[in-house]
């Protein structure tokens, strides 16, 4: 699986590159905001456009760099999208536009804008990653309207699940969706007990076991990383070429929960790319094997160097 950094800021960009394990770029609005806020409070006067244009400089050829359209309508998106490729794709051959999977336009009451924006730009050799993307029938609609990218978003798949169970959670925790179906399945056999005489039919149609199973999923989905696994099914399944993103990643124990799905890339915050090297007994180990060096002179063999 490849790994992408999720931000803007350039010095994470730069460190991440440095650490030898950084395939690519993603950046929203909210991250482009955040980054220069950033640079405001160091009291940096930015100008956006060289800011951006170093990040794809420092990003280089090889690793893609997606950069967000903010309209809903198809044509503007389109004007959006030929902007941000013909201004940034020139410093290194990587750029890739973001379009919004749906977006709802009070005018047209339509919220198809996304797929006809895709279809257009996938005709004009633009590559696109589509974003905002919350279940496998999104994807298959943006991969059928030729999105070289799709970003299913976990954590906020997580968020709103998490959220209708009235379930209190920090951004970053990890989403335990296992045991909520573990404890929805014994509701739902506490609740069959009590009606074990019934026809089946007549429990198909109960509304209190309608209820526990709506519960804890979203449409059949019971996490972000279920999400994404749906996805690489359904892809692999049709051969479809589109590469998945798995975005909006919250923890470590994630990012491996992604890796094991087989998606194509994860993109992730420093944060949490770092939180994926810590271990307690790692640190531990490595303090003593220093000390261990020194007590038994191992260490002066290193003295020369
Ligand atoms: O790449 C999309 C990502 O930036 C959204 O993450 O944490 O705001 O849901 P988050």
């Amino acid at each position: 699986m490849k790994i992408f950094i999720d931000t803007a800021k350039l010095c994470e960009i730069k460190e991440a590159i440095s650490w030898g394990i950084i395939d690519g770029v993603t950046t929203n609005p909210s991250l482009i905001w955040e980054a220069v806020e950033e640079e405001k409070e160091k009291g940096r006067d930015i100008d956006l456009t060289s800011y951006i244009e170093e990040i794809c400089r420092t990003a280089g050829e090889e690793r893609p760099v997606s950069l967000e359209v903010i309209s809903q309508e198809a044509d503007r998106m389109v004007k959006e999208a030929k902007f941000l490729y013909q201004k940034f794709n020139p410093i290194a051959n990587n750029v890739v536009v973001k379009i919004p999977i749906t977006t709802y336009t009070e005018e047209k009451g339509a919220d198809y804008e996304g797929l006809i924006a895709i279809n257009k730009l996938e005709k004009e050799g633009i590559p696109t990653n589509v974003t905002l993307v919350m279940t496998p029938e999104q994807a298959l609609l943006a991969a059928k309207a030729g999105a070289t990218y799709v970003s299913p978003f976990a954590g906020r798949i997580d968020d709103h699940i998490r959220k209708n169970l009235g379930i209190k959670f920090n951004k970053n925790d990890y989403f335990d969706s296992e045991l909520i179906q573990e404890i929805f399945r014994c509701r739902l056999g506490e609740q069959l007990k009590m009606t074990t005489e019934e026809k089946i039919s007549d429990l198909y149609h109960d509304s209190r076991i309608k209820h526990l199973r709506g519960n804890g999923n979203d449409h059949g989905i019971t996490s972000g990383v279920e999400c994404v696994r749906k996805i690489v099914h359904m892809f692999k399944k049709y051969n479809m070429p589109t590469k998945i993103i798995a975005a909006s990643v919250r923890n470590a124990r994630q990012v491996r929960e992604l890796a094991e799905t087989g998606c194509d890339i994860c993109t992730a915050p420093i944060s949490v790319i770092r939180e994926m090297l810590r271990h307690p007994k790692t640190e531990e180990g490595v303090k003593r094997f220093y000390s261990d060096a020194v007590n038994a002179g191992y260490a002066e063999l290193f003295k020369s160097l």
